[in-house]
Protein backbone atom coordinates (compact mmCIF):
# COMPACT_ATOMS: atom_id res chain seq x y z
CA UNK A 1 0.00 0.00 0.00
CA UNK A 2 0.90 3.67 -1.15
CA UNK A 3 0.98 6.32 1.94
CA UNK A 4 -0.82 8.38 -0.91
CA UNK A 5 -3.69 6.31 -1.08
CA UNK A 6 -4.44 5.96 2.86
CA UNK A 7 -4.21 9.53 2.79
CA UNK A 8 -6.47 9.92 0.01
CA UNK A 9 -8.51 7.94 1.50
CA UNK A 10 -8.93 9.69 5.05
CA UNK A 11 -9.88 12.50 3.35
CA UNK A 12 -12.41 11.67 0.56
CA UNK A 13 -14.02 9.44 3.86
CA UNK A 14 -13.55 11.74 6.68
CA UNK A 15 -11.41 9.98 9.13
CA UNK A 16 -8.44 12.84 8.99
CA UNK A 17 -8.14 16.02 7.98
CA UNK A 18 -5.26 19.36 7.42
CA UNK A 19 -5.82 20.85 10.59
CA UNK A 20 -6.71 25.20 9.21
CA UNK A 21 -7.15 23.73 5.96
CA UNK A 22 -9.02 26.31 4.35
CA UNK A 23 -6.17 28.68 5.39
CA UNK A 24 -3.27 26.41 3.70
CA UNK A 25 -3.01 23.85 6.92
CA UNK A 26 -0.52 24.27 9.63
CA UNK A 27 2.09 21.69 9.82
CA UNK A 28 2.08 19.08 12.75
CA UNK A 29 -1.71 19.62 13.34
CA UNK A 30 -4.36 17.48 12.52
CA UNK A 31 -8.50 16.92 12.70
CA UNK A 32 -10.09 13.85 12.63
CA UNK A 33 -13.38 14.37 11.06
CA UNK A 34 -16.84 12.14 11.13
CA UNK A 35 -15.26 8.67 10.81
CA UNK A 36 -11.51 9.46 12.58
CA UNK A 37 -13.44 10.40 15.63
CA UNK A 38 -15.38 7.75 15.94
CA UNK A 39 -12.33 5.20 15.00
CA UNK A 40 -9.68 7.10 17.77
CA UNK A 41 -12.85 6.82 20.72
CA UNK A 42 -12.63 3.57 19.79
CA UNK A 43 -8.73 3.02 20.21
CA UNK A 44 -8.83 5.19 23.34
CA UNK A 45 -11.98 3.01 24.41
CA UNK A 46 -10.70 -0.05 23.52
CA UNK A 47 -7.18 0.34 26.07
CA UNK A 48 -9.19 2.10 28.62
CA UNK A 49 -11.48 -1.00 28.76
CA UNK A 50 -8.86 -3.20 28.80
CA UNK A 51 -6.57 -1.73 31.11
CA UNK A 52 -8.67 -0.26 33.35
CA UNK A 53 -12.44 -1.04 33.85
CA UNK A 54 -12.06 -4.66 32.07
CA UNK A 55 -9.42 -5.44 34.86
CA UNK A 56 -10.36 -7.82 37.44
CA UNK A 57 -8.32 -6.75 40.66
CA UNK A 58 -9.55 -9.78 42.20
CA UNK A 59 -7.66 -12.12 40.34
CA UNK A 60 -3.90 -12.77 39.14
CA UNK A 61 -3.99 -11.98 35.32
CA UNK A 62 -2.34 -14.49 33.07
CA UNK A 63 1.80 -13.92 33.43
CA UNK A 64 1.18 -11.12 36.31
CA UNK A 65 3.37 -12.00 38.98
CA UNK A 66 0.42 -10.92 41.20
CA UNK A 67 -2.72 -9.71 41.53
CA UNK A 68 -3.14 -5.94 40.88
CA UNK A 69 -5.23 -2.92 40.63
CA UNK A 70 -5.96 -0.38 38.27
CA UNK A 71 -7.09 3.15 38.02
CA UNK A 72 -7.55 6.15 35.97
CA UNK A 73 -6.73 9.98 36.60
CA UNK A 74 -7.66 13.05 34.16
CA UNK A 75 -5.02 15.40 34.76
CA UNK A 76 -4.53 19.65 33.37
CA UNK A 77 -2.68 20.32 30.35
CA UNK A 78 -0.79 23.11 32.10
CA UNK A 79 1.05 21.96 35.22
CA UNK A 80 2.99 24.10 37.68
CA UNK A 81 6.29 25.02 36.01
CA UNK A 82 8.34 22.93 38.65
CA UNK A 83 7.27 19.85 37.47
CA UNK A 84 9.30 20.24 34.83
CA UNK A 85 12.28 21.38 35.99
CA UNK A 86 12.45 18.74 38.42
CA UNK A 87 11.67 16.04 35.58
CA UNK A 88 14.04 16.57 33.27
CA UNK A 89 12.28 18.03 30.59
CA UNK A 90 13.48 22.20 31.29
CA UNK A 91 17.15 21.06 30.61
CA UNK A 92 17.25 17.98 29.15
CA UNK A 93 13.95 17.56 26.30
CA UNK A 94 15.51 19.39 23.47
CA UNK A 95 16.34 18.16 19.65
CA UNK A 96 19.12 19.63 18.05
CA UNK A 97 18.36 21.56 14.58
CA UNK A 98 20.04 22.61 11.65
CA UNK A 99 18.29 25.46 8.98
CA UNK A 100 18.95 25.52 5.38
CA UNK A 101 20.19 29.27 4.32
CA UNK A 102 18.61 28.31 1.05
CA UNK A 103 15.50 26.76 0.88
CA UNK A 104 14.91 28.18 4.22
CA UNK A 105 14.21 24.17 5.76
CA UNK A 106 14.33 23.18 9.33
CA UNK A 107 16.25 20.06 9.75
CA UNK A 108 16.63 17.42 12.52
CA UNK A 109 20.30 17.19 13.16
CA UNK A 110 20.41 13.64 13.54
CA UNK A 111 18.09 12.72 11.00
CA UNK A 112 19.77 14.07 7.92
CA UNK A 113 21.68 11.15 6.80
CA UNK A 114 24.98 11.89 3.62
CA UNK A 115 27.41 10.24 1.75
CA UNK A 116 30.57 11.38 0.33
CA UNK A 117 31.08 11.19 -3.28
CA UNK A 118 33.94 12.35 -5.53
CA UNK A 119 33.78 13.53 -9.08
CA UNK A 120 37.10 15.09 -10.73
CA UNK A 121 38.97 15.59 -7.66
CA UNK A 122 35.93 17.51 -5.71
CA UNK A 123 34.36 15.51 -3.02
CA UNK A 124 30.85 16.51 -1.56
CA UNK A 125 28.63 15.51 1.33
CA UNK A 126 25.23 14.52 -0.71
CA UNK A 127 22.48 14.49 2.61
CA UNK A 128 18.93 13.65 2.54
CA UNK A 129 16.33 13.19 5.34
CA UNK A 130 15.13 9.98 3.57
CA UNK A 131 16.82 6.36 4.61
CA UNK A 132 17.34 2.84 3.19
CA UNK A 133 17.28 2.55 -0.49
CA UNK A 134 14.96 5.44 -0.80
CA UNK A 135 17.72 8.06 0.37
CA UNK A 136 20.20 6.40 -1.82
CA UNK A 137 18.53 6.83 -5.25
CA UNK A 138 17.56 10.54 -3.78
CA UNK A 139 21.31 11.02 -3.33
CA UNK A 140 21.68 9.73 -6.31
CA UNK A 141 20.06 12.10 -8.21
CA UNK A 142 20.93 15.17 -6.46
CA UNK A 143 24.83 14.23 -6.85
CA UNK A 144 24.16 13.81 -10.87
CA UNK A 145 21.85 17.38 -10.77
CA UNK A 146 24.97 19.12 -8.76
CA UNK A 147 27.93 17.39 -10.93
CA UNK A 148 25.41 18.38 -14.10
CA UNK A 149 25.73 14.90 -15.15
CA UNK A 150 23.57 12.60 -16.94
CA UNK A 151 22.45 9.20 -15.44
CA UNK A 152 24.03 7.09 -18.09
CA UNK A 153 27.52 8.86 -16.66
CA UNK A 154 26.56 7.47 -12.72
CA UNK A 155 29.12 5.52 -13.28
CA UNK A 156 31.80 8.36 -12.65
CA UNK A 157 30.77 9.47 -9.21
CA UNK A 158 32.86 8.19 -6.63
CA UNK A 159 31.41 7.15 -3.67
CA UNK A 160 32.69 6.31 -0.59
CA UNK A 161 31.84 4.66 2.61
CA UNK A 162 28.57 4.21 3.76
CA UNK A 163 25.47 6.67 4.83
CA UNK A 164 26.08 8.60 7.82
CA UNK A 165 24.81 10.90 10.13
CA UNK A 166 25.22 14.74 9.06
CA UNK A 167 26.10 15.12 13.23
CA UNK A 168 29.23 12.76 12.43
CA UNK A 169 30.86 15.91 10.72
CA UNK A 170 32.74 18.71 12.35
CA UNK A 171 32.72 21.07 8.83
CA UNK A 172 29.82 21.34 6.97
CA UNK A 173 30.98 23.60 3.88
CA UNK A 174 31.15 20.72 1.84
CA UNK A 175 27.87 19.38 2.48
CA UNK A 176 25.08 19.47 -0.14
CA UNK A 177 21.70 20.09 2.02
CA UNK A 178 18.52 18.57 1.62
CA UNK A 179 17.01 20.65 -0.59
CA UNK A 180 19.99 23.09 -1.50
CA UNK A 181 21.22 22.96 -4.46
CA UNK A 182 24.57 24.89 -3.34
CA UNK A 183 27.07 23.79 -0.64
CA UNK A 184 27.80 25.14 2.51
CA UNK A 185 24.11 26.26 3.36
CA UNK A 186 23.52 24.53 6.45
CA UNK A 187 23.42 26.17 9.83
CA UNK A 188 25.68 24.69 13.10
CA UNK A 189 22.92 22.57 15.35
CA UNK A 190 21.51 24.65 17.39
CA UNK A 191 19.55 23.63 20.91
CA UNK A 192 15.87 23.93 20.72
CA UNK A 193 13.46 22.76 23.67
CA UNK A 194 10.03 21.20 22.24
CA UNK A 195 7.86 21.94 24.94
CA UNK A 196 5.56 24.78 24.00
CA UNK A 197 5.65 27.85 26.29
CA UNK A 198 2.78 29.74 27.35
CA UNK A 199 2.15 32.75 29.93
CA UNK A 200 -0.68 32.27 32.51
CA UNK A 201 -2.82 35.50 33.70
CA UNK A 202 -3.50 39.07 31.75
CA UNK A 203 -0.19 40.93 32.98
CA UNK A 204 1.93 37.53 32.80
CA UNK A 205 5.84 38.11 32.29
CA UNK A 206 8.60 35.39 31.32
CA UNK A 207 8.38 34.49 35.27
CA UNK A 208 4.71 33.45 34.40
CA UNK A 209 5.85 31.29 31.98
CA UNK A 210 4.22 27.63 31.64
CA UNK A 211 4.43 24.63 29.42
CA UNK A 212 1.96 22.46 27.75
CA UNK A 213 2.84 18.89 28.95
CA UNK A 214 5.10 17.35 26.60
CA UNK A 215 3.63 13.64 28.26
CA UNK A 216 0.69 13.10 30.42
CA UNK A 217 2.63 10.79 32.59
CA UNK A 218 4.23 13.74 35.35
CA UNK A 219 0.39 14.28 36.22
CA UNK A 220 0.13 10.79 37.29
CA UNK A 221 3.87 11.26 39.21
CA UNK A 222 2.36 14.69 41.10
CA UNK A 223 -1.00 13.17 41.98
CA UNK A 224 0.59 9.48 43.85
CA UNK A 225 -0.14 10.72 47.48
CA UNK A 226 -3.61 11.99 46.05
CA UNK A 227 -4.52 9.01 44.47
CA UNK A 228 -3.15 6.53 47.62
CA UNK A 229 -4.88 8.95 50.13
CA UNK A 230 -8.56 9.08 48.38
CA UNK A 231 -8.58 5.10 47.57
CA UNK A 232 -7.46 2.08 48.96
CA UNK A 233 -5.30 1.17 46.28
CA UNK A 234 -2.06 -0.64 47.32
CA UNK A 235 1.15 -1.84 45.84
CA UNK A 236 0.90 -3.01 43.14
CA UNK A 237 -1.20 -1.19 41.33
CA UNK A 238 -1.70 1.13 38.18
CA UNK A 239 -2.65 5.01 37.21
CA UNK A 240 -3.70 5.36 33.38
CA UNK A 241 -4.54 8.44 32.02
CA UNK A 242 -5.22 9.35 28.47
CA UNK A 243 -4.75 12.98 26.96
CA UNK A 244 -3.11 15.35 24.62
CA UNK A 245 0.22 16.02 24.54
CA UNK A 246 2.38 18.94 22.58
CA UNK A 247 5.54 18.67 21.43
CA UNK A 248 6.75 21.48 19.28
CA UNK A 249 8.63 18.97 17.19
CA UNK A 250 10.99 20.76 14.18
CA UNK A 251 10.20 18.16 11.76
CA UNK A 252 6.81 16.98 11.82
CA UNK A 253 5.80 14.59 9.03
CA UNK A 254 4.62 11.15 8.07
CA UNK A 255 0.91 12.02 8.81
CA UNK A 256 -0.11 11.91 12.22
CA UNK A 257 3.20 9.90 13.21
CA UNK A 258 4.91 12.96 14.57
CA UNK A 259 2.77 15.39 15.60
CA UNK A 260 2.79 18.11 17.76
CA UNK A 261 -0.78 18.45 19.47
CA UNK A 262 -1.04 13.99 19.85
CA UNK A 263 -2.55 11.92 22.43
CA UNK A 264 -1.02 9.56 24.86
CA UNK A 265 -2.05 6.66 26.38
CA UNK A 266 -0.10 5.99 29.59
CA UNK A 267 -0.01 3.58 32.50
CA UNK A 268 2.54 4.18 35.56
CA UNK A 269 2.44 1.13 37.37
CA UNK A 270 3.74 1.50 40.60
CA UNK A 271 5.62 -1.85 42.27
CA UNK A 272 7.97 -3.25 45.19
CA UNK A 273 11.49 -2.66 43.77
CA UNK A 274 12.11 -6.25 44.07
CA UNK A 275 9.05 -6.99 41.84
CA UNK A 276 9.81 -4.35 39.33
CA UNK A 277 12.11 -6.62 36.61
CA UNK A 278 8.70 -9.42 36.41
CA UNK A 279 6.09 -6.10 36.51
CA UNK A 280 8.36 -4.88 33.46
CA UNK A 281 8.53 -7.98 31.45
CA UNK A 282 4.75 -8.79 31.90
CA UNK A 283 3.49 -5.62 30.72
CA UNK A 284 6.09 -5.67 27.65
CA UNK A 285 4.68 -8.52 26.63
CA UNK A 286 0.95 -7.87 27.63
CA UNK A 287 1.16 -4.22 25.66
CA UNK A 288 2.83 -5.90 22.63
CA UNK A 289 -0.15 -8.66 22.27
CA UNK A 290 -2.60 -5.91 22.84
CA UNK A 291 -2.04 -4.60 18.98
CA UNK A 292 -1.61 -8.08 18.22
CA UNK A 293 -5.33 -8.36 19.49
CA UNK A 294 -6.77 -6.10 17.75
CA UNK A 295 -5.38 -6.82 14.46
CA UNK A 296 -1.66 -5.68 13.71
CA UNK A 297 -0.31 -8.41 11.86
CA UNK A 298 2.44 -10.29 13.18
CA UNK A 299 5.27 -9.76 10.86
CA UNK A 300 4.77 -6.34 10.97
CA UNK A 301 5.05 -5.38 14.70
CA UNK A 302 8.18 -5.96 16.72
CA UNK A 303 9.19 -5.55 20.38
CA UNK A 304 12.99 -4.17 20.56
CA UNK A 305 14.60 -3.74 23.41
CA UNK A 306 17.02 -0.66 23.77
CA UNK A 307 20.53 -0.30 23.95
CA UNK A 308 22.23 1.23 26.87
CA UNK A 309 23.15 4.06 25.07
CA UNK A 310 19.95 4.78 24.23
CA UNK A 311 17.72 4.59 27.26
CA UNK A 312 16.38 7.81 28.22
CA UNK A 313 17.81 10.08 31.17
CA UNK A 314 15.80 8.38 33.72
CA UNK A 315 15.20 4.85 32.09
CA UNK A 316 17.11 1.52 33.94
CA UNK A 317 15.15 -0.49 30.39
CA UNK A 318 12.97 0.22 28.05
CA UNK A 319 11.26 -1.90 25.29
CA UNK A 320 9.67 -0.13 22.04
CA UNK A 321 7.05 -1.94 20.19
CA UNK A 322 7.03 -0.71 16.67
CA UNK A 323 5.22 -1.33 13.24
CA UNK A 324 6.42 -1.31 9.89
CA UNK A 325 4.47 1.84 8.78
CA UNK A 326 4.20 1.64 4.74
CA UNK A 327 6.40 5.48 4.87
CA UNK A 328 9.31 3.57 5.66
CA UNK A 329 12.14 2.00 4.23
CA UNK A 330 11.53 -1.56 3.78
CA UNK A 331 12.94 -3.66 6.99
CA UNK A 332 12.57 -0.11 8.97
CA UNK A 333 9.91 0.10 12.05
CA UNK A 334 8.43 3.37 13.64
CA UNK A 335 7.75 3.30 17.77
CA UNK A 336 3.95 2.68 18.53
CA UNK A 337 4.66 2.70 22.31
CA UNK A 338 7.94 2.66 24.68
CA UNK A 339 7.34 0.13 27.87
CA UNK A 340 9.96 1.68 30.28
CA UNK A 341 11.66 0.44 34.14
CA UNK A 342 11.80 4.13 35.64
CA UNK A 343 13.22 2.60 38.46
CA UNK A 344 12.24 5.03 41.49
CA UNK A 345 13.48 8.11 39.28
CA UNK A 346 10.52 10.03 39.02
CA UNK A 347 9.02 10.08 42.58
CA UNK A 348 12.10 10.52 44.23
CA UNK A 349 12.91 13.36 41.90
CA UNK A 350 9.29 15.07 42.81
CA UNK A 351 10.43 14.58 46.58
CA UNK A 352 13.96 15.59 46.75
CA UNK A 353 14.76 17.51 43.22
CA UNK A 354 15.89 16.70 40.15
CA UNK A 355 18.23 13.83 39.67
CA UNK A 356 21.14 12.85 37.46
CA UNK A 357 22.96 10.07 37.50
CA UNK A 358 26.47 9.61 38.39
CA UNK A 359 27.52 6.09 37.66
CA UNK A 360 25.23 3.35 38.70
CA UNK A 361 23.71 6.25 41.61
CA UNK A 362 20.87 8.61 41.05
CA UNK A 363 21.78 11.61 42.64
CA UNK A 364 20.01 15.28 43.33
CA UNK A 365 22.10 17.19 40.83
CA UNK A 366 23.51 20.97 42.52
CA UNK A 367 24.28 24.28 41.54
CA UNK A 368 28.07 26.21 41.67
CA UNK A 369 26.10 27.20 45.59
CA UNK A 370 25.85 23.42 46.43
CA UNK A 371 22.07 23.75 46.06
CA UNK A 372 19.61 21.26 44.38
CA UNK A 373 19.60 22.57 40.61
CA UNK A 374 15.81 22.21 40.58
CA UNK A 375 14.06 21.51 44.08
CA UNK A 376 11.72 19.10 44.80
CA UNK A 377 8.47 19.24 46.22
CA UNK A 378 9.95 17.87 49.99
CA UNK A 379 6.72 15.53 50.26
CA UNK A 380 6.94 12.27 51.48
CA UNK A 381 6.77 9.69 48.43
CA UNK A 382 7.35 6.69 50.59
CA UNK A 383 4.84 3.75 50.98
CA UNK A 384 4.36 2.75 53.93
CA UNK A 385 3.62 -1.51 54.10
CA UNK A 386 1.38 -2.28 56.77
CA UNK A 387 1.77 -6.40 56.51
CA UNK A 388 5.63 -6.03 56.17
CA UNK A 389 5.97 -2.58 58.06
CA UNK A 390 8.32 -1.67 55.17
CA UNK A 391 8.93 1.91 53.91
CA UNK A 392 9.77 2.13 50.53
CA UNK A 393 9.73 4.59 47.36
CA UNK A 394 8.13 2.19 44.94
CA UNK A 395 9.49 1.63 41.17
CA UNK A 396 7.62 2.72 38.24
CA UNK A 397 6.60 0.47 34.64
CA UNK A 398 5.56 2.68 32.51
CA UNK A 399 3.55 1.65 29.15
CA UNK A 400 3.20 4.56 27.16
CA UNK A 401 1.15 4.48 23.68
CA UNK A 402 0.08 7.47 21.37
CA UNK A 403 -3.35 7.19 20.52
CA UNK A 404 -2.93 8.74 17.36
CA UNK A 405 0.35 6.57 16.43
CA UNK A 406 -2.01 3.12 17.43
CA UNK A 407 -4.90 4.72 15.09
CA UNK A 408 -2.49 5.10 12.51
CA UNK A 409 -1.31 2.09 12.50
CA UNK A 410 -4.84 0.31 12.69
CA UNK A 411 -5.30 2.22 9.30
CA UNK A 412 -2.50 1.11 7.66
CA UNK A 413 -2.87 -2.46 8.53
CA UNK A 414 -6.42 -2.16 7.58
CA UNK A 415 -5.83 -1.03 3.93
CA UNK A 416 -6.78 -3.48 2.03
CA UNK A 417 -7.70 -3.55 -2.41
CA UNK A 418 -9.01 -6.51 -3.43
CA UNK A 419 -11.27 -7.75 -6.23
CA UNK A 420 -14.82 -8.59 -5.82
CA UNK A 421 -17.47 -9.17 -8.17
CA UNK A 422 -19.70 -6.04 -8.87
CA UNK A 423 -23.63 -6.50 -9.55
CA UNK A 424 -22.97 -7.98 -12.81
CA UNK A 425 -20.82 -10.51 -11.52
CA UNK A 426 -17.63 -9.19 -12.71
CA UNK A 427 -14.01 -8.72 -11.11
CA UNK A 428 -14.02 -5.32 -9.92
CA UNK A 429 -11.31 -3.49 -7.50
CA UNK A 430 -12.24 -2.78 -4.35
CA UNK A 431 -10.59 -0.75 -1.63
CA UNK A 432 -11.92 -1.51 2.16
CA UNK A 433 -10.65 -0.92 5.58
CA UNK A 434 -10.51 -4.27 7.21
CA UNK A 435 -10.45 -2.95 10.73
CA UNK A 436 -11.10 -4.82 13.64
CA UNK A 437 -14.96 -5.00 14.78
CA UNK A 438 -13.97 -3.40 18.00
CA UNK A 439 -12.46 -0.05 16.06
CA UNK A 440 -15.01 -0.03 13.06
CA UNK A 441 -16.40 3.45 13.08
CA UNK A 442 -20.02 2.07 12.29
CA UNK A 443 -20.80 -1.20 12.80
CA UNK A 444 -23.33 -2.19 11.01
CA UNK A 445 -25.54 -0.63 8.02
CA UNK A 446 -28.94 -1.28 7.34
CA UNK A 447 -30.65 -1.14 3.67
CA UNK A 448 -34.02 -1.57 2.38
CA UNK A 449 -32.81 -3.45 -1.22
CA UNK A 450 -35.07 -0.82 -2.93
CA UNK A 451 -36.76 2.32 -1.93
CA UNK A 452 -40.34 0.89 -2.14
CA UNK A 453 -42.99 -1.71 -1.20
CA UNK A 454 -42.95 -1.06 2.63
CA UNK A 455 -39.05 -2.28 2.45
CA UNK A 456 -37.52 1.70 3.86
CA UNK A 457 -40.08 1.50 6.89
CA UNK A 458 -38.79 -1.85 7.92
CA UNK A 459 -35.29 -1.06 7.57
CA UNK A 460 -35.74 1.92 9.69
CA UNK A 461 -37.44 0.20 12.29
CA UNK A 462 -34.44 -2.24 12.82
CA UNK A 463 -32.06 0.72 12.88
CA UNK A 464 -34.12 2.14 15.76
CA UNK A 465 -33.68 -1.52 17.76
CA UNK A 466 -30.01 -1.35 16.71
CA UNK A 467 -29.20 2.32 17.48
CA UNK A 468 -29.02 2.03 21.30
CA UNK A 469 -26.85 -0.81 21.19
CA UNK A 470 -24.14 0.52 18.25
CA UNK A 471 -23.08 3.11 15.82
CA UNK A 472 -25.26 1.70 13.33
CA UNK A 473 -25.57 3.94 9.48
CA UNK A 474 -28.90 3.70 7.41
CA UNK A 475 -28.86 3.73 3.77
CA UNK A 476 -31.32 3.61 0.87
CA UNK A 477 -29.46 5.40 -1.68
CA UNK A 478 -28.15 4.34 -4.92
CA UNK A 479 -27.86 0.34 -6.03
CA UNK A 480 -27.34 -1.80 -3.14
CA UNK A 481 -23.80 -2.73 -4.60
CA UNK A 482 -22.18 0.73 -4.18
CA UNK A 483 -24.01 1.06 -0.70
CA UNK A 484 -22.06 -1.59 0.44
CA UNK A 485 -18.99 -0.25 -1.34
CA UNK A 486 -18.95 2.63 0.41
CA UNK A 487 -19.37 0.47 3.77
CA UNK A 488 -16.34 -1.21 2.99
CA UNK A 489 -14.19 1.74 2.56
CA UNK A 490 -14.92 3.12 6.04
CA UNK A 491 -14.41 -0.63 7.33
CA UNK A 492 -18.39 -1.36 8.70
CA UNK A 493 -17.89 -5.10 9.55
CA UNK A 494 -21.47 -5.47 8.78
CA UNK A 495 -24.15 -5.00 6.24
CA UNK A 496 -27.88 -5.50 6.56
CA UNK A 497 -30.39 -5.21 4.07
CA UNK A 498 -34.18 -5.99 3.91
CA UNK A 499 -35.39 -7.55 0.95
CA UNK A 500 -38.91 -8.96 -0.12
CA UNK A 501 -38.37 -12.23 2.27
CA UNK A 502 -38.28 -9.81 5.07
CA UNK A 503 -41.45 -8.75 4.18
CA UNK A 504 -42.88 -12.32 4.24
CA UNK A 505 -40.94 -14.00 6.93
CA UNK A 506 -38.93 -11.45 9.05
CA UNK A 507 -35.75 -12.40 8.28
CA UNK A 508 -33.09 -10.11 7.22
CA UNK A 509 -29.15 -10.61 5.46
CA UNK A 510 -26.47 -10.05 7.24
CA UNK A 511 -23.32 -9.76 4.64
CA UNK A 512 -19.88 -9.95 6.12
CA UNK A 513 -17.11 -7.23 4.97
CA UNK A 514 -13.87 -9.71 4.73
CA UNK A 515 -15.11 -13.36 3.93
CA UNK A 516 -18.11 -11.46 1.91
CA UNK A 517 -20.62 -14.05 3.03
CA UNK A 518 -24.39 -13.78 3.24
CA UNK A 519 -26.60 -15.91 5.46
CA UNK A 520 -29.91 -14.74 6.90
CA UNK A 521 -31.32 -13.91 10.81
CA UNK A 522 -34.10 -13.48 11.90
CA UNK A 523 -35.10 -9.72 12.96
CA UNK A 524 -35.49 -10.45 16.43
CA UNK A 525 -31.99 -12.08 16.83
CA UNK A 526 -30.17 -9.15 15.21
CA UNK A 527 -28.99 -7.68 18.29
CA UNK A 528 -27.77 -10.72 20.14
CA UNK A 529 -26.42 -12.15 17.05
CA UNK A 530 -24.12 -8.61 15.98
CA UNK A 531 -23.16 -8.02 19.20
CA UNK A 532 -21.82 -11.43 19.91
CA UNK A 533 -19.89 -10.97 16.89
CA UNK A 534 -18.70 -7.34 17.51
CA UNK A 535 -16.56 -8.45 20.38
N1 LIG B 1 6.16 9.34 29.22
C1 LIG B 1 7.06 8.77 28.29
C2 LIG B 1 6.89 9.32 26.93
O1 LIG B 1 6.22 10.30 26.71
P1 LIG B 1 7.67 8.95 24.47
O2 LIG B 1 8.36 7.78 23.83
O3 LIG B 1 8.29 10.28 24.29
O4 LIG B 1 7.57 8.59 26.01
C3 LIG B 1 5.32 7.90 24.15
O5 LIG B 1 6.17 9.00 23.96
C4 LIG B 1 4.46 7.68 22.91
O6 LIG B 1 3.78 8.88 22.56
C5 LIG B 1 5.25 7.30 21.65
O7 LIG B 1 5.54 5.93 21.61
C6 LIG B 1 4.28 7.71 20.57
O8 LIG B 1 3.31 6.71 20.36
C7 LIG B 1 3.62 8.93 21.16
N2 LIG B 1 4.27 10.15 20.62
C8 LIG B 1 5.38 10.75 21.07
N3 LIG B 1 5.67 11.84 20.34
C9 LIG B 1 4.72 11.92 19.39
C10 LIG B 1 4.45 12.83 18.32
N4 LIG B 1 5.22 13.90 18.09
N5 LIG B 1 3.37 12.61 17.53
C11 LIG B 1 2.56 11.55 17.75
N6 LIG B 1 2.75 10.67 18.74
C12 LIG B 1 3.82 10.84 19.56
Amino acid sequence: MEMDQLVALCKRRGFLFQSSEIYGGLQGFWDYGPMGVELKRNVREAWWRDMVTGHNELLVSPGAPSVHEMVGLDCAIIMHPQVWKVSGHYDLFHDFMVDCRESKHRYRHDQVQGRWVEYRGKRIFVASEASGSEGEEERRQKALKFFDLRSKNADELQWQGEPVSLATLKDTSAVLGPDAKTLGTLTEPREFNLMFKTIVGALGGEEDAVFLRPETAQGIFVNFKNVMDSTRVGIPFGVAQIGKSFRNEITPRNFTFRSREFEQMEIEFFCHPSQSRAWYQYWRDRRYKWYLDLGLAGDRLRLRDHAVDELSHYSVGTADIEYAFPFLAPGEFGELEGVAHRGDFDLRSHMEGKLVRRGSELVVEKDAEGKPRHRGSGKDMNYFDDQTKERFIPHVIEPSAGADRATLAFLCQAYTEDEVPDESGKAAKRVSLKLHPRLAPIKAAVFPLVKKDGMPEVAKEIYSTLKPFMNVFYDEKGAVGRRYRRQDEIGTPFCITVDGDTLKDGTVTIRDRDSLKQWRTTKEDLVAELRQRLQ
